[in-house]
């Protein structure tokens, strides 16, 4: 079965051919970092007009990779949220136009489970029940997953995603965006002890984030350090700054995921998003927790993509048996989630 993944839910358009849930026969990204840079972030209005122009020849050039003409597509999978509302749009009605036009039958697929979804993409699978943890620009969430589908919050961040921290910290050190790469890079040649920093507990919930008192407690330092004009921070101060920032946020993500998977009884954790492109975060958490299996997203599928949108919806038309209807509509969290002890 040839499944079309679409994926324009923030500032990637993307799409791609895949066979059978698994085999990935062609995965186009075309990102628009270079458009957002200037502004620190994504602007949503500019992100909708880029995913305008270039959603049709993304879709043409991934069925052309795949060397696959669009009549032999037999199913084609949306990520329909959540994420930018327009955005969203955009790839949901042109999902709907390309099933109606051509009587493809199309599903809805809701991103962040796509992103927990992109690390079952490979041979081997993990012992369910397991932890998922997704860690991106817009979402980070510990649930336990029984299986494909069902999900059940264990925690979450109450302020900024981990993603979203990471991109506001480098912004405060004058570094581009997205951060997250250019911390994990500076941060390799910094010493995380010069600075403390911590991430915040939430009380009774042992397993939700905050993100928000962390990213202060940086930019209060860094006004200190430079009385307010941040290019006097020397590269040193900049690795230094972002390997404690670096090092505070894994630190609180490692710990309560190995926590949450333990008192679940579980022995895998499946991981998905962004974030998990950084390596450290991969080294830091085997070194954590040696005796849980990690499942990370394949190469190329940690980041936004439609592969892991058309391996889902393959999954998800198989378990229903039939795609979904035109009135579908965007959807604004993890569906199918119910509120799990967070004992
Ligand atoms: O999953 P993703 O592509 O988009 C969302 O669904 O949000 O995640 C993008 C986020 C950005 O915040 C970016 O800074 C972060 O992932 N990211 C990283 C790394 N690469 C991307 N964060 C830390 N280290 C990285 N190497
Ligand atoms: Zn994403």
């Amino acid at each position: 079965m040839y499944v079309l993944g679409i994926e324009s839910t923030c500032d990637e358009t993307a799409a791609a051919v895949v066979q059978n849930g698994r085999k990935i026969l062609s995965n186009v990204v075309s990102s628009q970092i270079d458009l957002h840079r200037e502004y620190g972030g994504v602007v949503p209005e500019l992100a909708c007009r880029r995913h305008v122009d270039v959603l049709l020849p993304v879709i043409e050039q991934a069925l052309y990779e795949a060397n696959a003409t669009l009549q032999q597509i037999d199913l084609i999978a949306v990520a329909h949220g959540p994420g930018l509302i327009g955005a969203v749009l955009l790839g949901l009605s042109a999902a709907k136009a390309l099933s109606l036009g051509t009587g493809i039958p199309f599903v809805g697929v809701n991103h962040i489970e796509a992103h927990l979804y992109a690390s079952l993409m490979q041979e081997e699978s993990p012992a369910f029940p397991c932890l998922g943890v997704v860690l991106s620009g817009g979402h980070t969430h510990l649930v336990k997953v029984e299986e494909v589908g069902q999900y059940a919050l264990i925690g979450q961040t109450v302020d900024d995603a981990v993603g979203e921290a990471f991109d506001k910290a480098a912004q405060m050190m004058g570094l581009p965006y997205p951060g997250g790469p250019v911390i994990e890079k500076l941060a390799a040649k910094g010493n995380p002890a010069r600075f403390t920093f911590k991430a915040g507990n939430i009380k009774d919930k042992p397993f939700d984030f905050s993100f928000s008192g962390l990213k202060t407690a940086l930019l209060y330092t860094i006004q200190n350090m430079t009385n307010k004009d941040r290019s006097k921070l020397t590269a040193e101060d900049k690795a230094d700054l972002a390997a404690a920032f670096q090092k505070t946020a894994f630190d609180c993500i490692i710990s309560k995921s190995v926590k949450a998977t333990k008192s679940l009884g579980c022995s895998d954790i499946l991981l998905g998003g962004g974030v998990t492109n950084n390596l450290t975060l991969r080294h830091l958490f085997q070194e954590a927790a040696p005796e849980l299996r990690c499942w990370w997203p394949p190469k190329g599928l940690s980041l936004d993509n439609a592969a892991m949108i058309a391996g889902l919806g393959y999954h998800q038309f198989k378990t229903k048996g039939t795609g979904d209807a035109m009135d579908l509509e965007p959807v604004l969290k993890l569906g199918m989630v119910t509120q799990a002890s967070s004992k």
